[in-house]
Order: structure tokens, then C-alpha cells, then sequence
């Protein structure tokens, strides 16, 4: 990861090339106030100011940090979060030229996308990761009915879908010391103003865009802005410990239930199954074909029909 952020100093012209001695020789926390003070300096797309001006929050989005380009705003946000980055931080980027999706796969990241992530120390145990990122999704949903997308829904467990075509993705990742949990890295890809044309041709069957659905330009700092608020309520809700508040809001929205779907669990099992619902810890519940039930954690569910 280091690597990384050494290629973003010196892209900015924060280190020159012969870097090692240079390198050796600053701390860590200069090292993340270097990259703080790259992430204020002004950017061409995203305007931080204006999403800060209407920003309704407490916490969340109150430190917003916006880069031109970077790997992955999900490997930044590890970064500053290992160095004291302050609960509710965000770390936004025009563009990714590594991001991260699920299940190890990349994700396309042009320009004209949504690309963030947000830093968060909720004091929970393992288990209830998951939970957050369906929070997430119900967040992103909301979003997008408030600018406009007639019925966003969320194909289990995290993405969100329009017309049943992929608009967004979340990748959820702990941040852990010694076993416990230090804090959450909650990354968001929403595909806005882009084509579905400037994404390999692989995925344009799958895949939707905000500007395509809505037959328009639309405004990222002000879907940034709305999805902060959006997060912020329901994190407060996770904190409250109103998990089903949360999963109620899932289901009114669920692509996946009383759906068949290819279950591929981690570790290459595969089957076919029926979705009945979730549970109350996040997982998918589903029938199998001899009619036994099973709780799916992790993986992913291709839906067939
Ligand atoms: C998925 O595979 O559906 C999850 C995609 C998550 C992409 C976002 S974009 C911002 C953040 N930075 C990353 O590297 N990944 C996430």
C-alpha cells in the first residue's frame, strides 16, 4: 500500500524521484498530511466546496478530501484511517486507476463516476459488517429516489440496481488491530454521468448509468452531497442498534427475493436456489432445489429468471 501513496507524492510532485532517501527520512503522520493537503487542493470535476455549502450532517463528510486520480480511494482511506483520520473522514477521486471491486475483481472507475469512501469506527464485532453494507445500499437507494431513479433496488448483498442493470457497487472493508476492529472502510462506485459505451465491452450488458436512466446530466456534488446525509441517517440508526429498521428498508427494496438464483459461495460451491428473505444478521436465506434451507454469508447470487 505504501508504494501507492508514494505514487500519488510524487504524480503531485510532493517527492522527487530519488525518493528512498527522501522517503526514509518522513514519519507517517507527515506522510498523511501530505496526502490531506493534496486532497484540498482544487480538482477540475468534484467540487468540495460545493458539497460542504448545503452539507446537513454531523460527522460524516465534515473532513472531505478530493483527488484527481488515485489507485483506489478504498487503499487511501486504510491509509488515513491507520493515522488518525478522524470518524466520518471521506475520500473522493474523479477517477481510480486501480479500485477495488468484490470478490477481488477490479472496478472501472472513468471519469464522470462517483467514486468514494468513507471512514467509520463503529464499536461491533465481526459479525456485523454485513449488516452495515446493506445499510449502505438502502442509503445509495435513497439517494437515487430522491434525484429522481422511479425504483432503485438492491440485488443481494450490495448491489444497486435500476431497470435490472448495475448502477453501483460497495465494498465494505474492516480495518483491524490485534483481532478487533479499528474501523470500517465503506467504499461507494456509483456510475453517474458516464455511458454505458465507456466501459468494457464485457460489462455494458450488465451495467446502467445515472446520466442513461435519467436521460440527463445530473449534478455529482449534489448526489454526493444527498448520499452523505442519506449515510449519516442510517449509520445512526446502525449505532442505535435499529437493525430492523435497516433490513425493513432492504427488503421494500430487495431485487433478490422470490428470485432463482446461481448461490456461489467462496471456496466454488455452486447452486441453485430459491431467495426467501434475509436474516436478521444480513445473510440471504435461500430454499434449495431438495428443499432444505440455507444461509448464505458471502458470495455471490446470479439471479436466472
Ligand atoms: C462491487 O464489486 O460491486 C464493489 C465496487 C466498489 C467500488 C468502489 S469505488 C470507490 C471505492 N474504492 C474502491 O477501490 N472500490 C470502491
Amino acid at each position: 500500500m505504501e508504494t501507492e501513496i508514494i505514487n500519488l507524492l510524487k504524480k503531485e510532485n510532493k517527492l522527487s524521484d530519488n525518493t528512498i532517501e527522501e522517503i526514509q527520512n518522513i514519519n507517517i503522520d507527515d506522510f498523511s498530511n501530505i496526502v490531506k493537503e493534496i486532497g484540498k487542493q482544487e480538482t477540475d470535476h468534484i467540487n468540495a466546496e460545493e458539497i460542504s455549502k448545503d452539507l446537513n450532517t454531523e460527522y460524516i463528510g465534515k473532513n472531505l478530501y478530493v483527488f484527481k486520480e488515485v489507485n483506489s480511494t478504498n487503499t487511501l482511506a486504510r491509509f488515513l484511517s491507520m493515522n488518525d483520520a478522524e470518524m466520518g473522514t471521506v475520500i473522493i477521486s474523479e477517477k481510480q486507476t486501480k479500485a477495488k471491486g468484490r470478490s477481488g475483481k477490479s472496478w472501472e472507475s472513468p471519469l464522470g463516476g462517483v467514486w468514494l469512501s468513507i471512514i467509520i469506527n463503529p464499536s461491533v464485532d465481526y459479525s456485523k459488517i454485513p449488516l452495515i453494507t446493506l445499510a449502505t445500499g438502502v442509503a445509495v437507494a435513497k439517494t437515487l429516489e430522491k434525484i429522481g431513479v422511479e425504483n432503485p433496488e438492491i440485488k443481494w448483498p450490495n448491489d444497486i440496481m435500476i431497470n435490472g442493470k448495475k448502477v453501483c457497487g460497495i465494498l465494505t472493508e474492516a480495518v483491524t488491530k490485534l483481532n478487533t476492529i479499528e474501523n470500517v472502510i465503506i467504499g461507494v462506485g456509483i456510475d453517474a454521468n458516464l455511458n454505458v459505451s465507456d466501459f468494457p465491452e464485457e460489462l455494458q450488458e450488465g451495467t446502467t448509468t445515472l446520466k442513461e436512466e435519467l436521460h440527463k446530466e445530473g449534478n455529482e456534488n449534489k448526489l454526493i452531497q444527498l448520499f452523505l446525509e442519506e449515510f449519516e441517517k442510517i449509520n445512526e440508526l446502525f449505532n442505535e442498534k435499529e437493525y430492523e429498521v435497516i433490513l425493513k428498508e432492504w427488503r421494500k427494496r430487495s431485487y433478490s427475493i422470490g428470485k432463482i438464483v446461481e448461490v456461489r459461495e467462496p471456496f466454488n460451491t455452486y447452486y441453485d436456489a430459491y431467495v426467501l428473505g434475509i436474516s436478521k444478521d444480513g445473510a440471504l436465506i435461500v430454499e434449495k432445489i431438495d428443499g432444505t434451507l440455507e444461509k448464505v454469508i458471502s458470495g455471490e447470487c446470479i439471479i436466472k429468471n
